[in-house]
């Protein structure tokens, strides 16, 4: 079985590599066709859109049975189904809305479930060149050296990742901002040493992967944003719930990660938590 997934994660980084070149192109080109999806901060364009083509175009023709959740897809009208069956947690472009401002903070995101569990992720920002990959039992490594979260156990000490999460207004009108600002809020009466949004939530989880944030909490992202940067989290012994310190579900639409659960937990008590519709 083991064998058989690595058939599967090796032959998804080539695909993922090429998927790249046509991110990079498509970001150094003409401006590419807007469309907002669900709101007004809720983009989509061409790229995500071929991207998602071509991975799962690649994907299907090579492994027979496999499944798919994919954000356009999805957008779509396709339907989410979450089975035992090997399953495919992609996002085309992670930070679309940084995709069309060229701020080069994007990733391609493809993560792999079998059996309902995660088993691995590729992350790959084809602008910087980084890709970040992490396998259950196999660690987690940035172009190809192994990563470690940061050991640090005290918010006093930590930079945060956390982003406003302003299409949360759909669900929860602007009572959303008071939650979220309130959120931001307690963090810095708990004294951390600054907020980073780097505009993409898988950005947000290999930055805590990496050891350069120690901490990120978001409410309202989808699958496609986190299976595959959890892998990434949790290989590089970091850890990843649900932001009230509950097991991480991965439909939950909500993740915590830190590099120790000490900081996990104070980060956890600073929140007031929201609950969203699971995905699936
Ligand atoms: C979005 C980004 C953003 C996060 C949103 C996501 P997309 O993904 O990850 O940082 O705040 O929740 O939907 O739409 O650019 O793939």
């Amino acid at each position: 079985v083991h064998e058989e997934e690595q058939v599967f994660v090796d032959f998804a980084i080539e695909l993922v590599k090429k998927a790249g070149t046509l991110v990079r192109t498509a970001f150094d080109s003409a401006e590419s066709k807007v469309e907002t999806k669900l709101s007004n901060t809720d983009l989509v364009t061409e790229t995500d859109q071929a991207v998602e083509k071509l991975l799962i175009q690649g994907l299907s023709d090579r492994f027979k049975g496999h499944r798919f959740i994919g954000e356009e897809s999805v957008a779509g009208g396709a339907k989410i189904e979450w089975t035992d069956a090997p399953t495919w947690i992609i996002d085309p472009i992670d930070g679309t809305t940084n995709f069309v401002h060229r701020i080069p903070m994007i990733a391609i995101c493809v993560g792999l479930a079998i059996g309902k569990k995660l088993r691995a992720g590729i992350v790959y920002n084809p602008i910087t060149n980084e890709l970040y990959l992490g396998q259950v039992g196999k660690g987690a490594f940035k172009n190809g050296f192994p990563i470690r979260a940061s050991k640090n156990q005290l918010l006093s000490k930590a930079v945060l990742c956390q982003s406003l999460g302003l299409h949360n207004r759909v669900q929860f009108g602007d009572r959303w901002l008071d939650i979220a600002q309130g959120n931001m809020r307690n963090q810095v009466l708990a004294g951390v040493r600054g907020h980073r949004s780097f505009g993409s939530a898988a950005i947000n989880m290999v930055m805590v992967a990496q050891g350069s944030c120690d901490g990120y909490v978001e409410y309202g992202i989808h699958a496609w944003d986190v299976a595959a940067p959890a892998v990434i989290v949790l290989e590089a012994g970091g850890v990843v719930t649900d932001p009230t310190g509950a097991p991480f579900d991965v439909m939950s639409r909500k993740v915590l990660c830190a590099g120790t659960p000490e900081l996990g937990k104070d980060l956890s008590n600073c929140l007031t938590h929201v609950d969203f519709e699971p995905e699936a």
